[in-house]
């Protein structure tokens, strides 16, 4: 498999565009050469590259497309809503209907906004602690991703040590931790923020223990804190109606994006009744966030995944395939280690501290058609059936073969 035409855009990318492609997507996470750098189709489970080969894919746009590419109904209601018009000076009812939905869906929610990027609404939800609390300090999870604004993004330039100064990090599960922070930080806490489970990058998946979520509700309320559920990445794929029920937190505030909308531009950020007012004070705004046409995607989008009960779809298949690939594992002697749920798991080779075994074993499985990233964690998409796990099984093994 050559990725000629990718790389050829890339070197024209590098001349008009810093860094050539930025962000989570640079290729400089994989080994060079091995990886398609542009996309150009995708239906279903599956998309293609510009050099048009195609792929199983696992990753579906870093989980947006939790229901494939090209979702016939999702699509017919965006398409619906776009030809009325864009971005008009008001928003449209579709605004008030998803807030309804997401309010009748999520059982502490008394509200709900929305904003274009998880970024935008886990930094608001930040700040919506610290207008309810009047307080600066924010708790965060040593190595969790929330967004690329200055007080959590994991880059280094162009920051001042002062967008730091009220964030303060600790172990995720470490509960003895996260007391000492409060106590450290007694009557200064606006607000915990974490994800659901912690879904590091270039590292395995920690599911929370019941002590630790059961510590995280009762710190938050006992010191007066807001508890804010970073539920971007896991939300609507591991439950229908928010992962703080699969696990037991008591969220104040709670942030959706990925699987909002099935690929279109929307997030959304929930609350309680007491902290609406304080809410209503925190400005919020962007040029495209009355748009409607990602807000008829999410309104058809939440109704598939309850209707089709989606979550558990999820489950099943990813069960199906992480129980064949670790069983391929065996076979060809390259022994896995799978972290995480099975919606959404993380897979690498076990003994591989730099990680390059990973990359190989990810660069063997794209050649074969199938797409999977050797340090994130993947997404299992509802459009794959189990015919389409056989076929991805059945390419892994060859490319297995050549590892070994
Ligand atoms: C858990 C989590 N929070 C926040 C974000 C930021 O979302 P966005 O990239 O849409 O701003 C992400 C993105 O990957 C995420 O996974």
């Amino acid at each position: 498999m050559n990725f000629d035409q990718s790389h050829a855009l890339f070197r024209r990318a590098t001349a008009v565009i810093p860094g050539g492609i930025y962000g989570h997507t640079t290729p400089a996470a994989t080994i060079p050469g091995a990886v398609p750098y542009f996309a150009s189709e995708g239906f279903g489970c599956r998309y293609r590259d510009i050099d048009g080969h195609a792929f199983i894919d696992f990753m579906g746009g870093y989980g947006p497309m939790i229901l494939g590419y090209h979702h016939p109904e999702v699509e017919a209601a965006a398409e619906a809503a776009r030809r009325l018009g864009a971005a008009f000076n008001q928003p449209t009812p579709l605004l008030v209907e998803l807030a309804e939905k997401l309010v009748a869906r999520i059982d502490f929610a008394d509200w709900a906004v929305f904003g274009k990027n998880g970024g935008d609404l886990t930094t608001w939800a930040v700040q919506v602690a610290r207008e309810v609390t009047a307080r600066p300090k924010i708790l965060k999870i040593t190595g969790a991703y929330h967004g690329a604004d200055a007080w959590c993004t994991p880059g280094h330039g162009g920051l001042l040590p002062e967008d730091r100064a009220h964030i303060h990090d600790f172990p995720f599960n470490n509960v003895t931790a996260l007391e000492a922070l409060f106590a450290q930080h007694r009557g200064q806490v606006a607000g915990l923020i974490l994800t659901p489970f912690h879904h590091p990058a270039y590292a395995d998946s920690q599911l929370p223990t019941p002590e630790f979520t059961a510590a995280c509700n009762r710190l938050c309320r006992e010191h007066g804190a807001l508890l804010i559920l970073d539920d971007v990445r896991c939300g609507f794929r591991l439950s229908t109606d928010g992962s703080h029920t699969v696990y037991g937190y008591k969220p104040d505030l709670a942030i959706y994006c990925k699987a909002l909308a099935n690929g279109h531009p929307i997030s959304a950020c929930v609350g309680r009744a007491a902290h609406k007012a304080a809410a209503s004070r925190v400005f919020l705004t962007g040029s495209y966030w009355n748009d409607p046409a990602p807000m008829a995607a999410a309104l058809a989008c939440l109704d598939i995944i309850a209707r089709d009960d989606i979550p558990q779809k999820l489950a099943r298949t990813g069960q199906r395939f992480i129980d064949g690939f670790l069983a391929l594992g065996i076979k060809h002697g390259i022994p896995l280690v799978a972290s995480g749920p099975p919606a959404m798991p993380y897979v690498r080779v076990a003994d591989d501290p730099s990680l390059l075994r990973t990359q190989n074993l990810c660069a063997a499985a794209i050649a074969h058609g199938v797409f999977l990233h050797p340090h994130h964690n993947w997404f299992i998409s509802a459009a794959m059936t189990d015919a389409d796990i056989d076929e991805a099984l059945l390419k892994l093994d060859t490319a297995l073969a050549t590892l070994r």
